[in-house]
């Protein structure tokens, strides 16, 4: 039986990868490895921490003797890294903890690999890696920093991020290409655009403004509400992973989109016209620092070379999530209350 080492399977798109790929391999064991930081949630996770072909092992990916224990118990063959700090707003009041988690959390992760499925680890010159070894970094578009009115970025886009969020995804990103470049590591790293779906953090504007209009309550835009982002499903951006994680040519990147570009102040009208709220509860505060203005992915790499294309169309995911936050209250008040980090 294969193992994929899946991190920060509690937070948003890791709990749905997992979902999935249980569903999609059932010859596969998924080992979850989470710290369960504020964002972390084993709710996201109800009904399959009975499956056999699943593990949880709460730790952090920083620590390096954690690390070689999971890679040594449990014979992992792939890794998907998603364990991250992922709020932009949080890293800008604290960008230490964005450091530690996202750049030497990676480098623990590519080191452990490299002992492991190396066939020789004690041998810098040595390339040869176990067959079907793969590590797969899950990335952001962030790190291409901000486009203008035009343009979409492509995997050659120069990194230039503007957050210490994307600061911090750009560095992880350059030493896990580093290691592919230096030990041979067969990697790769997909870099997505906006997430929307079940099971997203209530900080994060499609479900706090869906939560916000759902209580009548007032709902906070950034600057003039112009900032545009690329939408995509979450099961579309989990689909993309699995299909990069089987078919990727090792060492390469992917970008991941949906072709499906909105401005945040559009998003909120479509949620307030769903849930029947009112206009009056928009509220225009001061601009985030540094806030990117548009972001656009091109595609055609992993259209084109591995045959992924999303399933859902705005309209019909839209609605959906609606739907699935309206009708999981509970899970979105376990969060507000705080009782998800106690129960
Ligand atoms: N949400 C998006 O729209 C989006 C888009 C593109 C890429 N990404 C990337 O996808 C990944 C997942 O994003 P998300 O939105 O699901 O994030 P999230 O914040 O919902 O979940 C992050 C998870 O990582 C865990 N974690 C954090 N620090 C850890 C540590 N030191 N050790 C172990 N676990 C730790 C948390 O407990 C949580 O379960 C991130 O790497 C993010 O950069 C997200």
């Amino acid at each position: 039986m294969k193992t994929l080492l899946v991190t920060g399977g509690a937070g948003f798109i890791g709990s749905n990868f997992i979902r999935m790929m249980l569903v999609k391999y059932p010859d596969c064991r998924i080992v979850n490895v989470d710290a369960l930081t504020y964002a972390g949630n084993l709710k996201n996770l109800r009904g399959i921490e009975k499956n056999p072909n699943y593990v949880f092992v709460k730790a952090d990916v920083r620590d390096r003797k954690r690390m070689d224990d999971v890679f040594a118990e449990y014979g992992v063959d792939k890794v998907v890294h998603f364990a991250a700090e992922s709020h932009v707003d949080r890293s800008i009041t604290d960008p230490e903890v964005f450091l530690t988690t996202n750049v030497l959390g990676t480098q623990v992760l590519l080191d452990t690999a490299k002992k492991y499925w190396k066939t020789e680890p004690d041998n810098n010159h040595s390339r040869e890696y176990k067959p079907d070894v793969k590590y797969l970094q899950v990335s952001t578009d962030e790190v291409y920093g901000a486009l203008g009115k035009d343009g979409m970025f492509t995997e050659t886009t120069p990194i230039s991020p503007n957050s210490p969020y994307s600061a911090s995804k750009a560095g992880a990103d350059l030493l896990v290409r580093a290691y592919g470049e230096t030990f041979g590591l067969p990697f790769n790293i997909t870099r997505c655009s906006n997430n929307y779906g079940p099971y997203q953090f209530p900080e994060k504007l499609i479900p706090l403004m869906i939560h916000n209009c759902l209580r009548g309550e007032p709902l906070p835009i950034y600057g003039d509400g112009m900032q545009i982002r690329d939408w995509l499903h979450v099961s579309d951006h989990c689909e993309a992973i699995d299909t990069v994680l089987t078919k990727g040519r090792p060492g390469e990147v992917y970008n991941i989109g949906g072709n499906n570009e909105k401005a945040n102040i559009d998003i909120v009208r479509l949620i307030i016209s769903q849930t029947g709220a009112s206009e009056s509860l928009i509220r225009y505060v001061a601009d985030r620092p540094g806030h990117d203005r548009r972001y656009a992915i091109d595609n055609t790499k992993i259209t084109a070379h591995l045959g992924w294309k999303p399933k859902y169309t705005f309209e019909k995911g839209i609605h959906e999530t609606i739907n699935w936050y309206i009708d999981n209250k509970d899970w979105v008040e376990n969060i507000i209350s705080g009782d998800y980090r106690t129960n």
